[in-house]
């Protein structure tokens, strides 16, 4: 039970909400600071893993000690970078808030207001899941997702669990304002496919993120 009980082990994550562009000024985004994610970066790296962190937040200082940092914004960007290094990962991380909408079309100049006030519409289009796709694809690797929930939190994340098909599930009560997005502590349910859901108590995320990675750890020894 040492400090580097994940050497050896290609860890990425995947850290902040995606922005879905409108028009060239215009996108729809999320909450997520990417805190949580550079928390979980960090804490990989003191436990001795090769970390690469796929980011949307290029103003957040980088973690010291990153094999890689890779900057995205959008689900499809992050789509196509997390697939990219799938295959070489160990453990995989998906803290980042994707986007489930985006925009139909992209509109390639600044879209004007009209003259009279008038009821405008976007389509948006669902964009594919990134996780349940990697719950698909994943052969060795351990998958983590998280799930932001504002009611009937449990149950919402025990259903993503077993659809997703990930090997533990991270349940987040963003209802509440001394944790979660933006905040710097949070508090967290561990939910995994066969053992009893396990509380973590209110704390800073670096603490959270250490603690989730010591059960990932666990699992792996
Ligand atoms: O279903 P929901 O979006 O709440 O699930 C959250 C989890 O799924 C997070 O781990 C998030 O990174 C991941 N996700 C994804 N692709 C999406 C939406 C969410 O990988 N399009």
């Amino acid at each position: 039970f040492g400090p580097q009980r994940l050497s050896g082990q290609n860890v990425v994550v995947t850290a902040g909400g995606t922005q879905e562009p409108i028009d060239p000024v215009r996108y729809i985004g999320n909450r997520s600071s990417g805190k949580m994610g550079y928390a979980v970066a960090q804490a990989a790296v003191t436990m001795g893993a090769k970390v690469i962190l796929i980011s949307t937040r290029p103003e957040l200082p980088v973690p010291a000690g990153l094999h890689k940092i890779i900057y995205v914004e959008t689900a499809a960007q992050l789509q196509g970078t997390v697939s990219s290094v799938f295959e070489g990962a160990d453990v995989v991380v998906m803290a980042a808030a994707v986007a489930d909408f985006k925009p139909d079309q992209y509109v390639t100049h600044k879209i004007k207001k009209k003259p009279h006030p008038t009821d405008m519409q976007l389509t948006l289009n669902q964009t594919p899941d990134i996780l349940a796709m990697l719950g698909q694809q994943k052969t060795h690797q351990f998958l983590i997702g998280f799930a932001a929930e504002t009611e009937d939190l449990l149950q919402n994340a025990q259903t993503k669990l077993t659809a997703k098909k990930v090997d533990l599930l991270v349940a987040n009560d963003v209802s509440q304002a001394d944790r979660g997005f933006g905040a710097d502590q949070n508090a967290v349910t561990l939910l995994r496919p066969t053992a009893a859901p396990e509380t973590l108590a209110l704390a800073d995320k670096s603490v959270i993120a250490t603690q989730i990675l010591e059960r990932v750890a666990n699992l792996l020894a």
